[in-house]
């Protein structure tokens, strides 16, 4: 395994070693004053932003720096990406000053994959940070790293992702991963907010929210994307809120057990009440948490491990 570009496809047996790396990693380092492990010594990974970000950015840098890799943090706004220079450019020349690795996340889909391709001949291992609407494979991963901890399990669950499932690169993600480790999956949005082909997805789709929560384990929320919504939102804020925001009645409705999660950032009062992120069933905190370990364990596996980027 040489990249992570999405979860479609994903060998279950690499998605299932990444989240054993990641949990041992999180015991070995739970309670050590100095977080810090050789293993990544003398390997340079570099991020590549041309969205903004701030969990993905600031875990992969702490997850690269607990690994003791060489962080660099290249922001298009203070590249030469600003004087016109490609993205194919860019990542060779990131490629040629010694990247090990390359993180990056792009408005295009397909970017990743793209740069995965440019690089081809040089060695140097591609991680998707999220590309346009595509997908977010380590956002799954930490998903289901948080599920696992809470659930016990991932197979065998039934998983509510609710909202803009449409332009969600982390929903498309998560649907594959988490059909690959063995949940089911129903979407829960209007259908306005569904891709084209979600028949030919591993998934049932419903549009009535109350009906679902009580038959679930866990309810993944997702941020309402209106910067990739140029035609205008529909339905609006307010009925949107109405129809599919978690709310504290409706968090009643969910099984005792039943974890709420959200990827974040969070659109508190539309998407998700501040009493339902801030309840003991939300796992929101856990999963900025467990990014890090996740992305220590990626990081791990592409760089270190079996199969491992030269
Ligand atoms: N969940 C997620 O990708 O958050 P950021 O955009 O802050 O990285």
């Amino acid at each position: 395994m040489k990249h992570l570009l999405a979860t479609d496809g994903l060998d279950p047996a690499f998605a299932t070693a990444v989240l054993d790396t990641a949990d041992e990693l999180k015991h070995t380092l739970l309670g050590r004053e100095v977080r810090k492990l050789p293993t990544l010594r003398g390997r340079t990974v570099i991020s590549m932003f041309y969205e903004n970000s701030t969990r993905t950015r600031v875990s992969f840098e702490i997850a690269g720096k607990w690994m003791s890799a060489d962080v660099i943090n290249v922001s298009a706004s203070s590249s030469s990406v600003n004087k016109g220079e490609s993205l194919r450019d860019t990542a060779l020349t990131l490629a040629a000053a010694g990247a090990d690795c390359l993180i990056v996340r792009h408005p295009a889909s397909g970017a990743a994959q793209r740069l995965a391709g440019w690089l081809s001949h040089v060695g140097t291992a591609v991680v998707n940070a999220g590309d346009g609407t595509h997908e977010h494979p380590t956002q799954a991963l930490l998903d289901a790293a948080t599920l696992r901890e809470r659930l016990g399990s991932v197979e065998g669950r039934r998983i509510a992702i609710v909202g803009d499932v449409l332009h969600s690169r982390v929903a498309r993600s998560n649907i594959h991963l988490l059909a690959a480790l063995g949940a089911e999956v129903v979407l829960v949005a209007p259908p306005t907010l569904l891709p084209v082909g979600v028949e030919s997805l591993p998934v049932t789709v419903s549009h009535e929210l109350d009906a679902e929560l009580p038959t679930v384990d866990a309810v993944m929320m997702l941020r309402v994307q209106a910067e990739r919504m140029h035609g205008g939102f529909f339905p609006s804020a307010r009925e949107y809120s109405i129809s599919y925001g978690l709310n504290e009645k409706r968090l009643k409705l969910l099984p005792e057990h039943a974890v709420v999660l959200h990827p974040g950032p969070m659109l508190r009062g539309m998407e998700i009440a501040s009493a339902v992120a801030d309840s003991p069933a939300s796992a929101i905190t856990e999963q900025v948490r467990n990014g890090v370990h996740v992305r220590m364990a990626v990081l791990y596996h592409l760089l270190a491990g079996e199969g491992a980027a030269a």
